[in-house]
């Protein structure tokens, strides 16, 4: 594998979870794999959970790290061409990437869509500039329209806990302060549908999803009634991606936070987000805190989920 950016660079899910318990029960088995190769995670973007799990998945590996803050200590980017640069930014990203290419082996990268054109979001466009200019493989760790390393990590946290073949697994919306990409659904939803595991998506109208992500998931926008009989409930708040109201924040619903009402209906069913999450906007503490709730499993096995992918693009250097 040379490039991850979604699920189709994974090829076989059943072979990847595999490898993803081999690599759970001994971690350190590959450590000889990122001899003198060098990792260098590119963040414009903050983090926790990825900067901290990935690093320690290459660390797993035995590469060495080196983490770009964008916006903390670079230059700062400019990223158009044909702009004339007499601004605040002193340095093109098309200079900057294959710079950042000559010291090192592999490129992470985290860039979020900016809500400022959708069609600059979903070409992935700065994405994709590393993938052409950097001369590296090069791996999300959170782009515009994806987040393959938490769904994957969302994947095998939920092969660790299914008790069916083919779990009911409800993507539900839920409120938030902040207009929020879609990364993480569609990317979650794209994951769901390859595992085929029986997918609902809820939320208020006006929040549907691109199409392309959501694939066969049946939407219900009654949240009760999608949360019947479920397995597995995965919150997030998502920004409107339809039309003109694309980044915006159409409600506000509290009544869509996720509770021990909602929580009631199903199948005994556990709670999952990727964090960080906004206690008693998208979940109640009740729900977070029980037993039921994947939160911390699901941030554990970023770690993983990051050691098989940079294993298998150290595998094709
Ligand atoms: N879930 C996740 O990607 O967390 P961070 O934004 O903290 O990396």
């Amino acid at each position: 594998m040379r490039h991850f950016t979604s699920v189709k660079e994974i090829g076989d899910l059943k072979t990847a979870i595999q490898e993803a318990f081999e690599i759970k029960a001994n971690r350190y088995k590959y450590s000889h794999l990122g001899k003198n190769k060098t990792l260098m995670m590119v963040f414009f973007n903050s983090s926790l959970r990825t900067r901290l799990s990935t690093q320690k998945a290459a660390l797993n590996l035995g590469m060495n790290v080196i983490v770009l803050d964008i916006n903390q200590g670079a230059w700062k980017l400019e990223t158009e061409r044909g702009v004339i640069m007499d601004g605040d930014k002193p340095e093109h990203l098309l200079e900057a990437i294959p710079v950042m290419g000559c010291y090192c082996d592999v490129i992470g990268v985290r860039s979020f869509a900016r809500f400022e054109s959708k069609d600059d979001d979903y070409n992935e466009t700065i994405l994709n500039q590393f993938i052409k200019y950097s001369g590296r493989p090069v791996f999300s760790m959170e782009a515009a329209t994806r987040h393959p390393l938490q769904s994957f990590a969302d994947l095998i946290t939920i092969e660790e806990h299914k008790t069916v073949e083919r779990p009911k697994v409800v993507l539900t919306w839920a409120p938030h302060p902040k207009a929020l990409p879609q990364a993480v659904p569609n990317s979650f939803a794209e994951w769901m549908n390859a595992a085929d595991y029986d997918l609902v998506i809820t939320h208020p109208k006006g929040y549907e999803l691109a199409p392309e992500f959501t694939g066969n998931a049946r939407i219900e926008y009654d949240q009760m009634k999608a949360f019947e009989n479920a397995d597995f409930i995965y919150a997030k708040n998502w920004a409107a991606y339809n039309g003109d109201n694309y980044g915006k924040i159409l409600c506000t619903d509290r009544s869509w936070t996720v509770g021990t009402r909602q929580m009631s209906v199903t199948n005994n069913a556990y709670f999952m987000h990727c964090l960080p999450v906004r206690r008693n906007m998208i979940v109640s503490d009740d729900v977070i805190e029980s037993p039921r709730s994947l939160v911390i499993p699901e941030a554990a096995n970023r770690e993983i989920s990051a050691t098989v992918v940079l294993k298998r693009i150290l595998e094709s250097l």
